[in-house]
């Protein structure tokens, strides 16, 4: 399991000690959460607090963009310094043509999918994605509970791949912890990405090691 440290729910005050301490823990993936205000009721960061962050640490960047337009901004973020880029299927029209140009900015593209959105909309683009992201919440918010269907759309997602061999990698976002994390990692999820679990326990070093020993 990697576990991605959703900055969201860290101090933002303190990134780069709350970033640092995640990385102690064990957290591989810093995920960063970019929220607009449209497509989602909340706002959080652009490129300009990413291009920062970069600096704070050496982990790969995984930039889930919860905006309208994305195509608008993708080298943007890119030139701050996003490793991966993950994209909603519910917020981008020309999605070939997105993860195309991530690809060819030499960004690991993904694709995410809101709760409601069904697993045929990948049908096309899967072999041309890094990762997907499956919602386990509607976004917006941290600290959410996780909506147990998830589960079994990961497990479906899961035979998708394998039916096609292909090498995409699994990643969920929203209401994982210590107590679920070992449901949805033998659901066939490689990349768990926690907010509150990690940054709103108080010890941040411990509340990511303890993730990563909840998930074997
Ligand atoms: C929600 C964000 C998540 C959020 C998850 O829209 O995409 O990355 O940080 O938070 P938790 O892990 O607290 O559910
Ligand atoms: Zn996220």
């Amino acid at each position: 399991m990697i576990l991605a440290a959703s900055i969201l729910s860290a101090d933002f005050s303190r990134l780069a000690e709350d970033i640092a301490r995640a990385e102690r823990g064990g957290a591989s993936v810093i995920h960063v959460d970019v929220m607009d205000g449209h497509f989602v009721p909340n706002i959080t960061l652009g490129p300009p607090v990413v291009k920062s962050i970069r600096k704070a640490t050496k982990l790969p960047l995984d930039c889930h963009l919860m905006i309208e337009d994305a195509d608008r901004y993708l080298d943007a973020f890119v030139d701050a310094g996003a490793d991966w880029v993950s994209v909603h299927v519910e917020a981008v029209p020309h999605l070939e043509r997105a993860v195309a140009h991530l690809a060819k900015r030499g960004a690991k593209a993904g694709v995410v999918l809101n709760p409601a959105t069904p697993l045929t909309t990948l049908e096309e683009i899967l072999p041309e994605l890094h990762h997907v992201l499956i919602m386990s919440v509607n976004p917006g918010f941290g600290g959410q509970s996780f909506l147990p269907s998830s589960l079994d759309k990961v497990r479906r997602l899961k035979a998708m791949i394998g039916a096609r061999s292909l090498a995409t990698r699994i990643e969920i976002d929203g209401g994982v912890h210590a107590g679920n994390v070992k449901e949805v990692v033998a659901a066939g999820v490689e990349i768990v990405v926690a907010g509150s679990a990690v940054f709103g326990e108080g010890d941040v070093t411990a509340a990511a090691r303890r993730m990563i020993e909840a998930s074997r």
